[in-house]
């Protein structure tokens, strides 16, 4: 059975195969390749994009859902080990999609599941299919996923949507990464050393007002209040970077602000109607792309 649980499960032959997929399925959304089939969507942790658009994917690709959105009405709330869950629901389904607080959850689940399981992300680590949805996005907008020059900004540390695109980024030509965090949200030292063993050049800043003008894509996250053990330390960084308007006047014609959202206040909502603002198409993105993850992994085209 194919999973994915880390972006690096896949080759970039599979990348590109799911960005070959996700324009077919935007082009023509509704296809009955699920039918029949019924989906297990376990989401132990909240989400609004990554659930509604599996779960519209799933309904487009003509399959059933069962499962949660509240781990408070599962009976993971009176003890059951996430062990059992999955062993009993790989009964009942055919695909898993799972998103949960702890790393390395999804993993142990597709250890224990006998159906494919799709992480809809895991604590701090990884979040795959937002990556898959993050490099169709850079694809459409800026026509390659070569020689690319990414700005990542905010909690480089608990944000493991930039974990994952760092990672599958780095399998195309010539990237060039630019991460912009207060010293106590850098990016970990694993996800640098997989760069440094590839000879990909990085660079770390506090402040990227005076390089902005060098950016194709400028990759904002939230700080992850949620990962935080201690309020105050997080009350120090909360605010730390706002993109406003007048920062983006001498940026590149072509950059594009990407998001995964959700956005608290790291983006002014007065970047909302400039043409380099792409958060929300690329929110839209998702469920195209997600319709393509599970054609691939289930081998339905
Ligand atoms: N981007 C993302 O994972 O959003 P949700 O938390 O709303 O699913």
């Amino acid at each position: 059975k194919k999973d994915l649980i880390s972006i690096t499960d896949f080759t970039k032959e599979e990348y590109l195969r799911i960005m070959e997929l996700a324009a077919d399925f935007e082009t023509n959304p509704n296809q009955e390749l699920l039918k029949g089939k019924v989906v297990a969507s376990l989401f132990f942790e909240p989400s609004t994009r990554t659930r509604l658009s599996f779960e519209t994917a799933i309904s487009r690709l003509g399959g059933r859902i069962v499962g949660f959105a509240d781990p408070g009405s599962s009976s993971a709330t009176k003890g059951e080990t996430l062990h059992d869950t999955i062993k009993m629901v790989s009964n009942y389904a055919d695909l898993i999609v799972m998103r949960h607080p702890l790393e390395g959850a999804a993993r142990y689940a597709a250890e224990v599941s006998s159906v494919p399981v799709i992480n809809a992300g895991d604590g701090a680590n990884q979040h795959p299919t937002q990556t898959l949805l993050d490099l169709y996005s850079i694809l459409k907008t800026q026509g390659t996923l070569d020689n690319l020059n990414l700005f990542m900004v905010g909690d480089l540390k608990y944000g493991r949507t930039v974990h994952s695109l760092l990672q599958a980024m780095s399998e195309f030509e010539n990237p060039i990464f630019n991460f912009i965090s207060p010293q106590v949200l850098q990016m970990p030292r694993a996800y640098k050393h997989h760069l440094e063993e590839k000879g990909i050049r990085y660079f770390e800043h506090e402040e990227f007002t005076d390089i902005i003008s060098e950016a194709d894509i400028i990759y904002m996250t939230r700080v992850q209040k949620e990962r935080f053990s201690d309020p105050m330390e997080y009350e120090k960084v909360r605010n730390i970077y706002i993109l406003k308007n007048s920062m983006l006047e001498n940026t590149k014609p072509n950059v594009r602000i990407l998001h995964p959202l959700p956005r608290v206040n790291e983006i002014s909502t007065d970047v909302d109607n400039n043409e380099k603002a792409y958060y929300f198409e690329q929110a839209l993105n998702g469920m195209y792309t997600r319709e393509a993850i599970i054609a691939h992994v289930m081998n339905l085209k």
